[in-house]
């Protein structure tokens, strides 16, 4: 098993709790967190006591995506790469899976929660999709689901010039289930669709999953694939790198 202490999970009556704890760096997502992230998603596949796995953040972030100074000292090279181990277990994670976005969700953050089959977020937690102003392009389908959810001219937007949005615009938008007053309140929200669908018939919850994600499943596994193809290209541009050293060099390694 892939221990990692900033992935932690608990577990109650059929609900697993995964908590990505790495609050000083804005729970920045690190190839050890994806391994650990994309590990338990596999065991709470087969695990029958997992009936809905929620997951959250912690401090004032769900997740600042992608940890940039792995981006540049070990970015990730094709589909056995950690992020897309991650990504693809995400995408064919056949039980209930809920986000409660306690607070700034970017790059991935935000990409994971086109995946979760219910999303609710802190009242005026921000959320971004910087992939185009670090020289990047979008992942885990999202040039595919982003458009479908909230429409092309909102998608470009939040894609091309990555331009911030709220948890009340995501919400107005149809993109996130509910909006909870704070972090607590937000965890609630989220933790009481996950009761009632764990007292649900579970073969009926799954079934209606795969039901509603089942016409679109290829086009978002092609998605995926061809957009990664491009990151992993893109990464070792000299314009992506200039990108994260910028972001990575204003801020001094601390001993
Ligand atoms: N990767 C690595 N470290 C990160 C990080 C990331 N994605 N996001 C935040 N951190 C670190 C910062 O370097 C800082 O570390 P330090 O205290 O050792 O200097 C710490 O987390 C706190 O972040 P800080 O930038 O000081 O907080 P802030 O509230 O001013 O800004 C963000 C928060 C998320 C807006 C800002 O950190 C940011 O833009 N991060 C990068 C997000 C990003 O581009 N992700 C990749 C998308 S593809």
């Amino acid at each position: 098993m892939i221990a990692t202490r900033e992935i932690v999970t608990e577990a109650r009556d059929g609900v697993l709790l995964a908590r990505i704890t790495r609050p000083e760096k804005k729970n920045a997502l690190t190839v050890a967190m994806y391994a650990a992230l994309a590990a338990r998603l596999k065991e709470a596949e087969t695990d029958p006591e997992t009936r809905v796995l929620v997951l959250t953040g912690s401090g004032d972030s769900f997740t600042s995506g992608n940890d940039i100074a792995d981006f540049l000292t070990a970015p990730p090279t094709g589909e056995d790469s950690p992020v897309f181990q991650f990504l693809t277990a995400l995408q064919r994670f056949e039980k209930p899976l809920i986000a409660a976005v306690n607070g700034l969700a970017v790059g991935i953050g935000v990409t994971l929660l086109l995946h979760c089959d219910l999303v609710y977020a802190r009242a005026g937690a921000l959320l971004r999709l910087p992939f185009a102003n670090l020289g990047l392009c979008p992942e885990a389908g999202s040039s595919v689901l982003l458009p479908q959810r909230i429409g092309h001219a909102r998608a470009a937007e939040l894609l091309l010039l990555g331009e911030p949005f709220s948890a009340e615009q995501a919400l107005a938008w149809g993109l996130i289930n509910g909006v909870g007053a704070d972090a607590e309140a937000t965890l609630e929200l989220a933790l009481a669709a996950a009761k009632r669908l764990a007292a649900q018939p579970q073969v009926a919850v799954r079934l209606t999953k795969a039901l509603l994600k089942g016409p679109e499943a290829e086009r978002v596994r092609e998605a995926i694939a061809r957009e990664s193809r491009h990151f992993v290209e893109l990464l070792r541009s000299s314009q992506a790198r200039a990108a994260l050293e910028g972001f990575a060099g204003q801020r001094p390694a601390r001993p």
